[in-house]
């Protein structure tokens, strides 16, 4: 397996630009499943879960085209194979979003079963209670998920928990079921709201995307347009903490401040000076000597759980003892034990890790267990001294692109070192 080196002590200075976001390519490109004509979809992140996303979409029959100006043509309106097939499931979790689009448009759809994954059981039922009360037979066994409906039916319906991808695959199913269907308790996320806009120009008639409650009117038919996905606050927010935790001064451009405003004003509360523009942040923290602070993830816009690990790493270099809260996922520590061998002071009760912050840390052999928690380590090898290695990277590969190239124009000492033979 490949492996990312890095060799500790540099300050990063400099700017770095934001890729597009994989969580917001991944449902729209799923909604291309609704339209009757080809999309043009851009600013799609060259990441492996898109990859896979487009690699689903044409084991269904899309087609796939990738033109010179980077846009991708996507003609899914003759989908012949309804089916998410377990081989493509198995390795990416959010195929789940095909389900919403396959059988509103289609009538049917078999999903492989999604399992669990290294942060939690990450349950579906959401989204299968909605798809059923809106209509469908719902059959599944140890493999696959095999829905079937005729015609679907608009619903109200509650979600129990906020859930992001629920309320996207409910979203995209009611965009095209004749009639009125509102969503509850509906996730906000930026995406969320992106997805809404997307389909919404092109002629989906969806109000509300970004509150609690969405309403959705059903149009018989959707019409394709050019679009490009928005940029990666989470990326955005994994350069910001780059910069903190090395006390150093990062710019992060093409991002929206909005979308990170609470990570933001975080790194303020810990002593980094923070600035940002129409669609650049900047941090500073080249004089700061930061205190570590408490953390409660939340659903948007409370401080997300994409940031929980990355906060982690800085808390456990920063000054002072502080509590980081996991309120959305069951197992999302995984990366703890990973820092406790780099020298960082943590320990776990529940959902809760407690921090001490530690005046150094230091390189050593760690393993990756899943993307954010890949994103924590490779910060903490940004300031552990000597040589961290990060095995099984094929995890932070999934979530930013370029990443030992965008640190190193940034000033680490980063390399990836081709798997042993
Ligand atoms: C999305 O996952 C993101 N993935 C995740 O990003 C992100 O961490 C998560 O939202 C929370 O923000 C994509 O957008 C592709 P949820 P999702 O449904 O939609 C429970 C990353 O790092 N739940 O909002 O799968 C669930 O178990 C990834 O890029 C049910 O119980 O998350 C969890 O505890 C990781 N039943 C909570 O809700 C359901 O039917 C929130 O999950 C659905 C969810």
């Amino acid at each position: 397996m490949e492996r990312l080196i890095i060799r500790g002590g540099n300050q990063l200075h400099g700017e770095v630009s934001c890729s597009g976001a994989k969580n917001s390519g991944l449902p729209i490109l799923a909604a291309t499943i609704l339209l009757d004509t080809p999309a043009k979809i851009g600013n799609l992140p060259h990441l492996q879960d898109i990859t896979t996303m487009l690699e689903l979409l044409n084991s269904m029959g899309a087609s796939i085209n990738f033109d010179e100006s980077g846009y991708i043509e996507i003609d899914a309106s003759n989908i012949l194979l309804p089916e998410a097939r377990y081989e493509l499931v198995k390795t990416m979790r959010a195929s789940i979003l095909v389900m919403g689009p396959l059988v509103a448009k289609y009538g049917k759809a078999k999903i492989s079963q999604p399992g669990g994954c290294n942060i939690g059981t990450r349950p579906i039922d959401f989204h299968l209670d909605g798809l059923e009360k809106m209509g469908a037979k719902i059959k599944s066994d140890s493999k696959y998920i095999y829905l079937d409906a005729g015609k679907l039916n608009p619903i109200d319906f509650n979600f129990p928990k906020i859930s992001v991808t629920g309320t996207e695959n409910l979203m995209m199913a009611a965009a095209i079921v004749e009639g009125k269907t509102i969503l509850r308790n509906c996730a906000k996320e930026p995406e969320v709201v992106e997805l809404a806009n997307f389909l919404n120009n092109c002629g989906a008639n969806i109000i509300g995307a970004g509150e609690s409650t969405i309403e959705i009117n059903g149009r018989a038919s959707l019409k394709s347009t050019e679009w490009e996905v928005l940029f990666d606050r989470i990326e955005a927010g994994t350069y910001m903490v780059a910069g903190a935790i090395t006390n150093g001064h990062v710019k992060i451009n093409k991002i929206k401040p909005e979308t990170i405003q609470i990570i933001s004003s975080k790194l303020i509360e810990m002593g980094a000076i923070v600035e940002s523009g129409g669609d650049w942040v900047e941090v500073d923290a080249t004089t700061a000597d930061l205190i570590s602070k408490d953390i409660s993830t939340e659903p948007f816009p409370g401080f997300p759980t994409d940031m929980q690990a990355q906060f982690m790493a800085l808390n456990a270099i920063s000054n002072g003892h502080s509590i980081i809260e996991e309120t959305v996922f069951e197992n999302r520590f995984q990366h703890v034990d990973e820092l406790k061998k780099m020298g960082a002071d943590i320990s776990l009760e529940k959902n809760k890790a407690s921090i001490k912050g530690v005046s150094n840390l230091f390189g050593a052999i760690v393993s990756a267990s899943d993307l954010r928690a890949s994103a924590s380590l490779v910060l903490a090898g940004l300031v552990g001294k000597n040589r961290t290695q990060i095995e099984d990277i094929y995890h932070i590969d999934r979530g930013y692109e370029c990443i030992e190239e965008k640190l190193t124009k940034l000033g680490a000492e980063i390399f990836r070192e081709p798997a042993e033979y």
